[in-house]
């Protein structure tokens, strides 16, 4: 496995591939077993695989977590090694954004509700880092994970809008036996927290329930949420949401015939901001990613 720190050293690895099919996961490091999953589809689905681990600043506010977030580039790289990663691109933040650095890549609508709402200046973040590594390493396939709904939404806009080469891979929620989604962020949770961290989970499956039972009322399935939340004394709810997947617009009243629902919430444990969500298929789709 290759570890490269610059970006012409990646684009004469992508030569030297000639043809073969490239997968990419970009990450910000810090791997758990959802990441390993994605780099296990790309190494299934691809002739050669790409990781990159870069802790991108622009995507996170000013109050936000950036100088805790955890970082273990070491055991990172053993992780891939077992893997049977190609190469991994790990670059300093001055090679991503070099001081004359100007542009953004921009997504509209869809970044507006939800995370986009609490956060007004992270995806635009995401979207000019995942173009700037997209442009990079050239992959025939990105892999992302279903874990964060919106930025997937997100960027396959963008990769649609501005019409990138390559196909948007999204990959289920790898969770905990106890249902906690995995997130490199789990590792603020500390004694109870950890425990009351289920409760995002409990919440998301009081709502599918009562789908699977047939109610389309958007307001009983965010209250089911709320209501479970509310039960957790460690949780303080952020928003809970249930939205058309596709364009991220809040239902109000019955959702249409037909249609699915993407349940998400934020909710603070403590000082930890943590992202959930179910994607449900309506009787017109296939089940959600
Ligand atoms: O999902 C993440 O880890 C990040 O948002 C990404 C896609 C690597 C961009 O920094």
């Amino acid at each position: 496995m290759e570890v490269v720190s610059d970006i012409a050293s990646v684009r004469a690895l992508r030569r030297h591939y000639g043809d073969a099919t490239l997968g990419f996961v970009p990450t910000m490091g810090y791997l758990h077993e959802g990441h390993l999953e994605l780099v296990r589809r790309a190494r299934r689905e691809n002739d050669r695989v790409a990781v990159s681990i870069f802790v991108n600043p622009t995507q996170f506010g000013p109050t936000e977590d950036l100088s805790r977030y955890p970082r273990d580039l070491e055991r990172d790289l053993a992780l891939l090694r077992g893997e049977g990663v190609d190469f991994v691109f790990a670059p300093g933040d001055g090679v991503i954004y070099p001081p004359d650095f100007q542009s953004s890549a921009l997504v509209r609508g869809v970044t507006q509700p939800l995370e986009g709402a609490r956060r007004p200046t992270h995806f635009e973040g995401v979207t000019t880092v995942v173009a700037k590594l997209f442009n990079i390493v050239r992959p025939t396939r990105a892999y992302f994970g279903q874990k964060d709904a919106q930025q997937v939404v997100v960027v396959r806009q963008m990769a649609r809008d501005l019409n990138f080469d390559l196909d948007v891979i999204v990959c289920p929620t790898v969770r905990e036996p106890d249902g906690l989604a995995m997130s490199s962020r789990n590792k603020y949770l500390e004694g109870d927290q950890r425990r009351a961290a289920t409760v995002l989970n409990r919440a998301l499956r009081a709502a599918e329930r009562l789908w699977n039972e047939d109610t389309r009322d958007s307001e009983a399935l965010r209250a089911a949420m709320r209501d479970t939340l509310a039960a957790e004394p460690l949780a303080r709810v952020d928003y809970v949401s249930a939205a058309d997947p596709q364009t991220l617009a809040e239902y109000e009243g019955a959702i249409p015939a037909g249609a699915g629902v993407l349940l998400s919430m934020a909710v603070f444990i403590g000082r930890t901001r943590l992202i959930d969500n179910f994607n449900l298929a309506g009787a017109a789709e296939q089940p959600g990613e």
